[in-house]
């Protein structure tokens, strides 16, 4: 290997006459390339994550061959690798524990390897965030295909069974309201295909940012899974990385403030994930950028809410695209939009949607609602900070839901003891309780996993109670919905103010303020003693984690992954180990 080799990298490896080049073609023609497909340019990474441990993302095995297929028609060279693949329910402790572990495992393979850019096949919740970070970080051309989403379900007389009717029928079968039949009927019944979630969830979510930022072809966020719509989305995918090499599109450039605003109101206006907020900083940090708590919440406050889909609406997400979806919704913000943003097309969304006939809103398409009569006048996620969250929080307002709350706080350290306590039915606890989660956040929990929207005790499900103010250091799913106040920052295991709260003290909750205080005197509570912290691991990433994970309100990244500003680099004698 020569230090050409090193220094340059790149799919111009594979065109070089020399000793690096011969060596690169041999190596494929032994895999079966022709000579002809080993001097194709440009070489076209293909980063995939379909894996049998990631059911959401299984569907990608097929999609890669059309990705490829696409390539091949422009002329490029594409070659299919693995990265790691998060799934949402079978990854322990969380799959957000190793977002950044996969995000350092896309960077470094797609700098180590020789190609020319790459397409990310992602899909369930933090595969896509992982991907755009590690992309960003490593600077060749990306584009995005998200897995799309699985098929609608039918299960005892609800013929279109989605995700989020899971977890009302998981609270039935907690309390013993739901028998072994219909239990067993739900397991065959969730999931009737590969795909992501069925509703506008994390996954769905972040394929939309995804889109919006200019990494996914306009209009390729919700065909579904298995559909033929998604199979050409796939193939465009491909014919269009090859045009985006052409153009020397590195992605830093397509993250600006201005096309991070074009994605927080798209999501707004779908109602999108909670999630959406840590993901969006940290796609944002490593193009050197920080949105921040204020202009978030300005975004939100400012942004209709035009999807009527589940979790939080009526309608499906076919209905939404049957409706115009993501680049419908974009022209129904009207200048909330930077027309000048660019798509991953090569062209700015302003030339998208001139080019694109508008849908027409109305009773044939009622799960997109227009400005004038919109699902909410303004964005369901409040920033919010106060005493208790002094680095802020989030909560994504639900139906009903008082704008004002002051009560009394039950207090739960960890998991253990939430399991342990939730349903004894001497808990002092009423409907207008606030239930508090502590010790899982990023440091506590390890990687927050997705539990802040902890479940109503027992006593009070079975008097009908199915929604109570709840507060947290955790996330929640983006299938979920309730009044929850999550991501509070800093967590509790790295001394933020939730270690110190107590059982029997009061909370008051300001949604429309954007505020969550305690109400117990400064003073007093500065002298108590916090909840303790987790050990320090011993070894490994998880050590690495909770040394250098950051807080929610900077995205939850490795300290040492943030772009830092040119020039600013440490030499190796200078940094930490
Ligand atoms: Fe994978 Fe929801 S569990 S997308």
């Amino acid at each position: 290997m020569s230090q050409e080799h090193i220094d340059r990298g790149g799919g111009a490896l594979f065109r070089g006459e020399g000793q690096d080049g011969l060596l690169h073609r041999a190596f494929l023609r032994g895999e079966g390339f022709s000579a002809e497909d080993v001097r194709r340019s440009p070489v076209i990474g293909i980063a995939t994550t379909a894996s049998e441990l990631n059911p959401c993302n299984a569907g990608l095995a097929s999609l890669a061959q059309e990705v490829k297929a696409g390539v091949r028609a422009a002329g490029g060279l594409p070659l299919e690798f693995p990265t790691i693949s998060l799934s949402e329910p079978f990854s322990r402790p969380s799959s957000m524990y190793l977002r950044n572990l996969m995000s350092m495992d896309v960077e470094e393979m797609v700098r180590a390897s020789p190609i020319d850019g790459v397409v990310l096949l992602g899909g369930c919740d933090k595969t896509i965030p992982a991907q755009l970070m590690g992309a960003l970080s490593a600077g060749l051309p990306a584009m995005v295909l998200a897995a799309g989403p699985r098929p609608v379900s039918c299960v005892g007389d609800n013929r279109e069974f989605t995700v989020d009717d899971v977890w009302p029928l998981c609270e039935q079968r907690r309390v013993g309201a739901l028998d072994d039949g219909a239990w067993a009927e739900l397991e065959g019944g969730v999931n009737v295909g590969v795909g992501t979630c069925n509703v506008m969830g994390t996954a769905t979510t972040m394929a939309a940012v995804a889109e919006v930022l200019g990494f996914a072809l306009p209009g390729s966020t919700l065909p579904a899974a298995a559909s033929r719509s998604r199979r050409a989305v796939a193939r465009g995918t491909g014919e269009a990385i090859v045009a985006a090499v052409g153009r020397g599109e590195a992605p830093g450039t397509r993250v600006t403030l201005e096309s991070l605003e074009n994605a927080f109101r798209a999501i707004t206006a779908l109602g999108g994930s909670t999630n959406a907020v840590i993901h969006l900083e940290a796609i944002a940090g490593r193009a050197g950028l920080r949105i921040g708590r204020d202009r978030l919440d300005e975004w939100s406050r400012t942004t209709p809410v035009l999807a009527d889909v589940r979790p939080g609406g009526r309608y499906l997400l076919e209905h939404l695209e049957a409706a115009g979806g993501v680049v419908e919704v974009l022209r129904r913000l009207g200048d909330r939009i930077h027309a000048g943003a660019p798509a991953a097309d090569g062209r700015t969304w302003g030339e998208v949607l001139a080019a694109t006939p508008p849908v027409l809103a109305g009773p044939d398409h009622p799960a997109l609602r227009t400005e004038q009569d919109p699902v909410a006048p303004r964005g369901a996620l409040r920033l919010m900070s106060g005493t208790l969250a002094p680095d802020g929080c989030v909560m994504k307002l639900a139906a009903g839901a008082p704008a004002r709350h002051r009560a009394r706080v039950v207090v739960f350290d960890g998991l253990e003891d939430l399991h342990a306590r939730i349903d004894d039915p001497d808990l002092e606890v009423e409907a207008d309780t606030v239930l508090v989660l502590r010790g899982l956040g990023m440091v506590g929990a390890p990687g927050m996993p997705e539990v802040g929207h902890l479940p109503i005790p027992a006593r009070l499900h079975r008097q009908g109670v199915r929604d109570m103010v709840r507060i947290s250091d955790a996330r929640m799913s983006g299938t979920s919905t309730g009044s929850v106040v999550l991501h509070v920052s800093p967590e509790s295991a790295v001394g933020g103010p939730l270690a110190r709260l107590r059982t029997g003290d009061q909370v008051v909750i300001d949604a429309e303020a954007g505020t969550l205080d305690h109400c117990v005197p400064a003073a007093e509570f500065a002298a108590r003693e916090p909840a303790p912290p987790p050990p320090l691991p011993a070894r490994g990433f998880a050590r690495l984690q909770a040394r250098h994970a950051l807080q929610p309100h900077e995205g939850c990244d490795l300290d040492f992954l943030v772009a830092v500003p040119e020039g600013t680099e440490q030499s190796a004698a200078e940094g930490d180990a």
